[in-house]
């Protein structure tokens, strides 16, 4: 292959994959692969293992093999955003990646995490727990955020393009939030740090609460919070997909609440991979859901 020619100009299926390190259990080719039967497309999806150490060379090979790009995941979405030659505008802000696409010879990076995590609160066929009381118009009130880390960068970005007022971080190292300020820069998105002892009351007339530590995770110890100062029309979020029901979505359910897993942003995360790639925007219907729920459950 010349390097004018993309993977789509050829009669050939075209390939992807995701770039992690384990990449064992990523749900990501249940997910490609049931949109590729879907909508009848010649393709392929795997997992493509990459050490740290082997990443460079590995995106690179699959630049020469024809690729049409790849997904990445822990630990490299950092690495793929330095690897790449262009990058849109929000990704250059997170200086972390999670899909790449090759086009003439050039590596395009993008990040679609900040997306899937919006496209999870639209109330679709997806939604976990819909509530009468939920106010869709979500963003006109303050947003309390659990965390810091990686994981928090993406959706803050996405937070500041939903026009949130005020952002409420409180997180275990409260210095880590003065790092995430650069986020909100030049926005009217306010941030305020707030103690980890106080991380209950900063939920007053919030419009929702983002848990993004791994506080309740599979192994992890469940996320210590009181929702009573919550009101009722908030929603509650919790990043986490392995357990679905944390004992946060639980506790925010069993207050009529609407709770919201962490399914939906990676279901709708992958959307934007799947069209860049195989040039049709795929569809997040309850069937793929139920697939990856019934996998997570492990029947999969
Ligand atoms: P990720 O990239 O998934 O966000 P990370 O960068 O390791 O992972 O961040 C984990 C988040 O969970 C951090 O906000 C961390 O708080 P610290 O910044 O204080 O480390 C938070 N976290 C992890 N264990 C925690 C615990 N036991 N109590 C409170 N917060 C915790």
């Amino acid at each position: 292959m010349t390097s004018r020619e993309t993977p789509n100009s050829r009669h050939t299926p075209v390939k992807a994959g995701i770039l992690g390190w384990p990449v064992k259990h990523s749900r990501s080719p249940l997910i490609h692969d049931y949109w590729l039967k879907m909508y009848g497309i010649e393709g392929s999806y795997e997992k493509l293992p990459a050490t740290a150490e082997d990443f460079e060379k590995i995106v690179r090979g699959l630049v020469d093999a024809g690729y049409a790009g790849a997904n990445v995941t822990a630990p490299h979405k950092e690495a793929a955003f330095a690897l790449a030659d262009l990058a849109d505008a929000r990704t250059a802000q997170l200086k972390a990646a999670n899909l790449l696409v090759f086009k003439d010879g050039a590596i395009h990076a993008s990040n679609t995490d900040g997306y899937g995590f919006l496209q999870s609160l639209g109330g679709g066929p997806d939604d976990a727990g819909f509530n009468k009381n939920w106010d869709k118009n979500w963003s006109a009130h303050p947003v309390a955020l659990l965390g810091a880390g990686g994981a928090s960068r993406a959706i803050i970005g996405a937070l500041v393009e939903a026009g949130v007022p005020e952002l409420r971080i409180s997180n275990r190292t409260l210095e880590k939030i003065d790092t995430l300020r650069f986020l909100c820069e030049g926005t009217p998105t306010n941030i305020s740090a707030v103690a980890w002892d106080d991380r209950a009351a900063m939920l007053e007339g919030c419009g929702l609460l983002v848990n993004t530590t791994s506080l309740g995770m599979s192994g992890q110890p469940a996320l210590d919070i009181s929702l009573d100062h919550l009101p009722d029309f908030a929603a509650v979020v919790d990043i986490v997909y392995a357990p679905l029901q944390t004992p946060l979505l639980r506790a925010a359910a069993l207050k009529g609440l609407r709770a919201v897993d962490g399914l939906g942003m990676l279901l709708h995360q992958a959307v934007p991979s799947f069209a860049a790639w195989f040039g049709v925007k795929p569809e997040v219907t309850p069937e793929l859901r139920q697939l990856i729920v019934t996998n997570l459950e492990g029947k999969g």
